[in-house]
C-alpha cells in the first residue's frame, strides 16, 4: 500500500528512512529473539571488537523502529554544513552497519548547490563494516566510505574532517577520552569543527553469565564536562526520547559541541 506523503520535507525524510530500516529489518535474519546479546565469551576473551563483528548480521535487524527514527530526526534537525564548501567530509565513528550515515548519504547525494559532502564511516569490527558496504552498494550511495579503524586512533591527517558524528558508540569505547582527543585532532581548522554525539542516559554494562561489567562510566554530564576541558564548546545538549538506544521509556541526549 502507498504511504500518504506529508508535504512537510523533515516528514518526508524520517518517513523514508523508517521504510529503509524497515526493510532491512525484514530481511535481516535473527538467531534470538529480537534482542541482541554481546557474546560474553567472545568479551570475556577476545574483546568488544570480535564481539560486535560476530553480531554485525543481526545488529540491524534488531534496532528498535522508532528509537532509530528518533534518533535519525535529531540529527537531521542539528546537522548543519557548510554550504560555502564544494567538499565536506563528515566522518562517523562506531558506524556499525551504517543505518543512520546511509540515510544521511542519500540526504546529501542531490545537494541543492551540488556540493559533495561525503559520509566516510568507521567502525572497528571488520563485521560491521562489511555489513555497512553491502547495503551502502545495494541503495547505491557514490558519496559514503567506509573504513574499518579503532576510533581511538583514526587513521587520518590532523584538520582533514569538517565534522564528526557517533550514534550511541562512544559508551562502548572504555577509553572513550582517547576518542574525543582523536575528533579534536582531525577536525579542520576554521571549518564547521562540530563534533555530534548521542549517548545513553546511564552508564552501559555488559552481562556474562548473570554477572555485570562495567564499560566505562560514561554519562551525558560527564562527557560535557570532558569535552569543555579539551576545547570544545558545548551548543546544545537535547533530550531524545526513547532514542540513543536507550528504548522506550528513556531518554538519551544528543550534545553537539564545537572546537574552538
Ligand atoms: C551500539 S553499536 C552502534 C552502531 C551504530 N552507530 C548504530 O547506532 O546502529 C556500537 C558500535 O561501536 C563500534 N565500536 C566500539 N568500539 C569502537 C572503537 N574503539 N572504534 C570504532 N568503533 C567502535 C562497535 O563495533 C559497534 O559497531
Amino acid at each position: 500500500m502507498a504511504r500518504k506523503r506529508s508535504r512537510d520535507p523533515m516528514s518526508e525524510l524520517v518517513s523514508d528512512f523508517i521504510d529503509f530500516v524497515n526493510s532491512v529489518k525484514q530481511t535481516t535474519k535473527l538467531e534470538q529473539d529480537g534482542r541482541i546479546r554481546l557474546n560474553a565469551t567472545a568479551w570475556l576473551e577476545t574483546g568488544l571488537r570480535e564481539a560486535w563483528s560476530d553480531l554485525a548480521s543481526e545488529w540491524k535487524g534488531a534496532l528498535d523502529l522508532t528509537g532509530t527514527a528518533l534518533n535519525f530526526q535529531a540529527l537531521v534537525t542539528a546537522l548543519d554544513v557548510d554550504t560555502t564548501l564544494p567538499r565536506e567530509t563528515i566522518l562517523c565513528l562506531g558506524s556499525g552497519p551504517g543505518l543512520y550515515e546511509i540515510g544521511l548519504a542519500s540526504m546529501f547525494l542531490d545537494s541543492p548547490k551540488g556540493q559533495r559532502i561525503e559520509l566516510l564511516c568507521l567502525d572497528s569490527a571488520f563485521g560491521m563494516s562489511q555489513e555497512n558496504k553491502q547495503l551502502a552498494e545495494q541503495v547505491g550511495l557514490p558519496n559514503l566510505r567506509v573504513v574499518t579503524a579503532d576510533a581511538r586512533q583514526l587513521p587520518l591527517a590532523d584538520g582533514s574532517i569538517e565534522q564528526v558524528i557517533c550514534v550511541d558508540s562512544l559508551q562502548w569505547v572504555r577509553q572513550w577520552q582517547e576518542v574525543v582527543t582523536e575528533v579534536a585532532r582531525v577536525l579542520r581548522p576554521r571549518g564547521m569543527r562540530r563534533f555530534y554525539c548521542t549517548v545513553h542516559p546511564k552508564p552501559m554494562a555488559v552481562w556474562v553469565e548473570g554477572k555485570q561489567y562495567p564499560l566505562n562510566q560514561l554519562t551525558p554530564e560527564e562527557l560535557k564536562t570532558y569535552l569543555v576541558e579539551r576545547g570544545f564548546v558545548l551548543e546544545s545538549s537535547e533530550p531524545v526520547d526513547g532514542g540513543t538506544g536507550s528504548g522506550r521509556g528513556h531518554t538519551g541526549r544528543l550534545l553537539v559541541a564545537k572546537l574552538r
